[in-house]
């Protein structure tokens, strides 16, 4: 485990932050960096609430942001493309009338301030905001960064499976799964231009307990649950 970052808040996104999201951009993904300034003036156009950045506070540099809004799951399914959950990366299908869902479409660190708990905070922020708003759930379509290393030897659900239960580190799942999030399914084509995961991603769901109920669990792809193996106790061995 990497020391904690200390002075980090986490507060809404305001249009003086794109230049420094848009450079975060260009060092998490530099084959296709995200967002454009139109894009970003959008989504603080349609749902202020749902865009955070996370800031060094002593310096003003910004380390990592979260980008979502609010679907009605019964207009799209698991296998529906980021670009289509996300009106091409613009929100403009954001649906707080209808919705129950907070979709998250981006959650990004800086490089140089990974593994330092940025995430973390960033998806407190998103959890809080779900409560808050009184939403059913978080879903996300998590790449699996990683998986281009396995495809030769699993499939992507193989390794899906794998990640859930520890076997193999998923650079992005394993962080998502460790938010208590569970994998809903395993979708190709999520999106274009991935070399790491060949475009490969887990939809994942973390749901508000609070206000869940069971029909809410139901049609879960059960290979997807986490095995518990039991160690062998002194008087059984
Ligand atoms: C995924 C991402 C947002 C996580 O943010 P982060 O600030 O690095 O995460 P945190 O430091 O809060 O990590 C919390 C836990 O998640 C897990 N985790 C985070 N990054 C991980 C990695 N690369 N490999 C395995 N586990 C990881 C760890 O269990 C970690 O706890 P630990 O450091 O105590 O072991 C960040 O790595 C990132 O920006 N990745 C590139 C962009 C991306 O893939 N975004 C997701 C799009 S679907």
């Amino acid at each position: 485990m990497r020391a904690r970052l200390p002075g980090i808040v986490v507060r809404e996104t305001r249009p003086v932050d794109f230049p420094q999201i848009i450079a975060v951009g260009h060092v998490v993904y530099p084959e296709s960096p995200p967002w454009t300034p139109e894009q970003l003036t959008s989504h603080l156009r349609v749902f202020p609430e749902g865009q955070f950045v996370a800031i060094e506070e002593s310096t003003g540099l910004i380390l990592g942001m979260a980008a979502s809004l609010v679907v009605c799951w019964d207009d799209y399914d698991l296998t529906t493309h980021w670009r289509d959950f996300t009106d091409n990366g613009m929100f403009t299908n954001h649906d707080p009338e209808r919705g129950r869902t907070l979709y998250g479409a981006e959650i990004m660190v800086h490089a140089v301030a990974q593994r330092r708990g940025i995430g973390t905070k960033l998806y407190k922020a998103r959890r809080q905001l779900v409560e808050r708003l009184g939403l059913l759930r978080i879903r996300a379509g998590a790449r699996l960064r990683g998986y281009s290393r396995y495809a030769h030897r699993f499939s992507a659900e193989e390794y899906v499976v794998k990640v859930v239960n520890g076997e193999l580190r998923g650079p992005t799942l394993s962080f998502q799964l460790k938010h208590g999030f569970h994998v809903l399914g395993v979708v190709p084509g999520y999106l274009r231009h991935d070399p790491e995961s060949l475009g490969y991603a887990a939809v994942i769901e973390w749901i508000n307990e609070a206000i869940a109920k069971p029909e809410d669990y139901a049609g879960r792809d059960r290979r997807f649950d986490r095995r518990i193996d039991l160690e062998p106790t002194a008087s059984s061995a």
